[in-house]
């Protein structure tokens, strides 16, 4: 396992997915790639580090990366100004931010105007731009926080979304003319654009989950924690790198930091966080959700194979909530992450 330095901080593993997307960039476009996970299980991080060392400096690729993390995305107009700028504005910010390229589509003034007042398809304009770069290099489009676009999609330009998506289904499946990466935690707002717009015969899945026992472990060894200490981790936190993190720096800066009363903490707090939800439930659905969370801790998941629509909703609103995971190609219910499955064992008690 390495740990390598990124952006000044450790940055741990993550040679599989690596070497999975670098693969996948070299093959031809053929399928969306959607990479799902649990919340801060390091989806953005190690995407970003591909772009950066392995994308960015190989001029075979032409790449964009677009984060909808912060925007806010409710009509035709803010989807269009939320990856698309004037040339003239484009070639100006080119020259003080090398990232800005990454981030924005150019399109001529007079012709994005032409598509704001809809008398020009917004997607035809795309595509004109990708088939041409896509002569001499090969195109890769990411989306990271797709689930912004749900506000359009609830909103009266639900079609909007569909065309998006048909358009990531022509560069791939149909034209081969450049990848397409889509980003979530939210893996309820796949599964509902995925039936919707008949994604099933055009994508793939890659799952980024938080760390396993044994990564957890060579890294934490060679901090220089003890064994006792990192199975005690481990049964709060599991793999989850951001909260590992930051007890790492209490751990280092502390003398006295006790780690149990840490880990007891936050605990507590999931705890809070999970309990504070309930109340919002009649009982009889706080009852569902403790045997839900019995199930877990007992058996690791809950499963998906045998629940009713009612359930299913149920277990939507929480997923959405960011306290459980819902891994729909697993077909698994989880914590989004350990330390919410110790805070459901104080729930039920
Ligand atoms: N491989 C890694 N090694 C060290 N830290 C990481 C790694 N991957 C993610 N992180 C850190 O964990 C946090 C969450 O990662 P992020 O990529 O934002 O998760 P996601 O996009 O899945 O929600 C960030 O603070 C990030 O710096
Ligand atoms: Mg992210």
């Amino acid at each position: 396992m390495q740990i390598r330095t990124y952006r000044g901080v450790p940055f741990i593993d993550r040679e599989e997915e690596i070497e999975f997307f670098q693969d996948w960039f070299l093959e031809a476009p053929q399928r969306i790639l959607f990479v799902y996970g649990p919340k801060s299980s390091g989806k953005t991080t190690v995407m970003e580090y591909v772009v950066e060392n392995k994308l960015l400096n190989d001029d075979k690729y032409w790449v964009k990366y677009l984060n909808l993390r912060g925007k806010l995305i409710s009509s035709y107009d803010s989807f269009l100004y939320s990856f698309i700028t004037p040339d003239d504005i484009y070639k100006k910010s080119v020259e003080t931010d090398r990232k800005f390229s990454l981030k924005f589509f150019s399109i001529q003034r007079k012709v994005l105007s032409e598509v704001k007042n809809k008398e020009r398809d917004l997607f035809e304009e795309l595509m004109k731009s990708i088939e041409e770069e896509s002569r001499d290099k090969r195109c890769i489009l990411i989306i990271d926080e797709i689930q912004k676009l749900n506000e359009i999609y609830i909103s009266s330009n639900r079609e909007l979304l569909k065309e998006f998506l048909n358009f990531c289904v022509r560069l791939t499946k149909e034209t081969h003319l450049c990848h397409v990466l889509i980003l979530t935690s939210n893996t309820i707002f796949i599964e509902r654009i995925y039936s919707d717009a008949k994604l099933k015969e055009t994508s793939d899945f890659k799952k980024i989950d938080h760390l396993d026992k044994n990564q957890i472990k060579t890294w934490l060894n060679i901090e220089g924690l003890k064994n006792k200490d990192i199975e005690l981790i481990w049964d709060y936190l599991g793999g989850n790198l951001s909260r590992i993190l930051k007890m790492l720096r209490l751990y280092k800066k502390n003398r006295d930091f006790n780690l149990q009363e840490y880990l007891k903490r936050e605990q507590w707090l999931a705890y809070t966080e999970i309990v504070d939800y309930l109340t919002d439930f009649e009982k009889k659905d706080r009852e569902l959700f403790k045997k839900i969370a019995k199930r877990i801790i007992d058996q690791g998941y809950y499963p998906l194979d045998d629940i009713s629509r009612d359930e299913k909703i149920f277990l939507e609103k929480w997923a959405e909530k960011e306290i459980l995971f819902y891994d729909p190609l697993e077909l698994k219910v989880t914590g989004n992450s350990r330390i919410y499955e110790k805070g459901m064992e104080l729930v039920i008690g």
